[in-house]
């Protein structure tokens, strides 16, 4: 779905170079790396403050608990989505509140928030699903009417524009995740919040280093989850990059629409006034499972399906009681996806063989 080699093969010394100097200078924690990635992604999204911390799901949990999230509350978001954005809500004590996707974007829709908000509602954390922003203005103007804090999802969508604004920096916050395969990845595990509200800021900041803003003084519980320096590193170096990897991905996508059209599949929408930036290629198709094993039994490709099971029928969250039904949009959805492969440096030939068998499975 990824190969990773290839884009590290383009920037191998320079990789080498900087994990060489962390080592050297035996900075291995809280160092110049970290801060200096910390500005330059602050600024690329125009917003003040960025905090770097160990994992994408760190950044959603720290946030939800700088926002004041806590036991008894409610936290609504979208059950279409990796477990790890409804894991923070529960981390925090709070109940995630799935509310049903739109059939188009994959993402929440937001004309289905408002009948799920009740007096215990205190955050909507809405997700930027495969890169594609989901409807800000309709879901702020929400938050913004019931007084709700507003935590975007970014995992999937470094870069991402809505209406002239990056995806991240129009909630109170927004949360990154590092992970090696993100459109902007480490070589472990890593993630980021950003904010342009400095208290939240100083929160997520404490709470990521034991709740403490000076050496041996702690405030509050806190956790143990900051951004290592040699991942701060690599991430200096990939970030240079992101725009042109991400500008390879939608030309991806373009040539696989091209493909795949009058095929039977549904390709990706890219919705006006936004930026798309195709974390993953996803397409609908019936009867799904039966093409699926078409492809894995010709053995051309991989696809993989994000995901098979929404949140709400998980047995993690059966405690919800929560039935099949309920959610009909995104049950459809994970009944019907199809992600192919997605990399900035998959060529035209690999594209034009991946939809060749997909043509052919279909
Ligand atoms: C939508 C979404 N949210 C959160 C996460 C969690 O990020 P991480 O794996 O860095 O903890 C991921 C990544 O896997 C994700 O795709």
């Amino acid at each position: 779905m990824v190969d990773l080699k290839v884009q590290y093969e383009t920037i191998q010394q320079e990789v080498s170079d900087a994990v060489l100097g962390v080592m050297a200078s035996a900075h291995f924690i809280l160092g110049p790396h970290g801060k200096a990635l910390e500005d330059a992604v602050a600024a690329y999204h125009g917003v003040k403050h960025a905090v770097a911390v160990a994992s994408g799901t760190d950044a959603l949990h720290l946030a939800l608990l700088a926002a004041g999230i806590k036991r008894g509350d409610e936290v609504i978001t979208t059950p279409f989505t990796f477990i790890a954005t409804a894991e923070a809500i529960s981390y925090t004590g709070a109940v995630p509140v799935f509310v049903d996707i739109d059939p188009v974007t994959f993402n929440i829709d937001v004309n289905k928030i408002e009948a799920a908000i009740t007096k215990k509602t205190r955050a909507i954390v809405p997700v930027h699903l495969y890169g594609q922003p989901a409807d800000m203005d309709g879901l702020m103007a929400l938050a913004k009417k019931h007084g709700l804090r507003v935590v975007e999802d970014c995992a999937q969508s470094f870069g991402a524009e809505y209406k002239g604004r990056k995806t991240g920096a129009i909630g109170d916050m927004g949360c990154f995740s590092f992970f090696p395969s993100k459109n902007l990845g480490c070589y472990g595990d890593g993630g980021m919040v950003i904010t342009g509200d400095a208290g939240l800021a100083e929160h997520v900041l404490s709470l990521r280093n034991h709740g403490s803003h000076v050496r041996y003084y702690h405030d509050e519980i806190g956790f143990n989850s900051r951004l290592d320096e040699i991942q701060a590193a690599v991430l200096r170096i990939k970030f240079k990059h992101v725009d042109e990897y991400n500008e390879k991905r939608g030309k991806n996508a373009r040539l696989y629409n091209d493909h795949l059209s009058g095929s039977g599949v549904r390709a990706p929408s890219e919705q006006r006034g936004t930026r798309h930036v195709f974390h993953q290629y996803t397409v609908r198709v019936n009867d799904r499972d039966a093409v699926k094993k078409r492809l894995d039994d010709a053995k051309v490709t991989s696809s993989m399906i994000y995901y098979p099971v929404p949140l709400h029928l998980q047995a993690a969250y059966k405690d919800l009681g929560m039935t099949a039904g309920s959610l009909p949009v995104a049950e459809r959805a994970a009944r019907e996806v199809l992600s192919l492969p997605m990399y900035p440096e998959l060529t035209e030939n690999q594209i034009a063989t991946v939809a060749g068998a997909v043509k052919k499975a279909l």
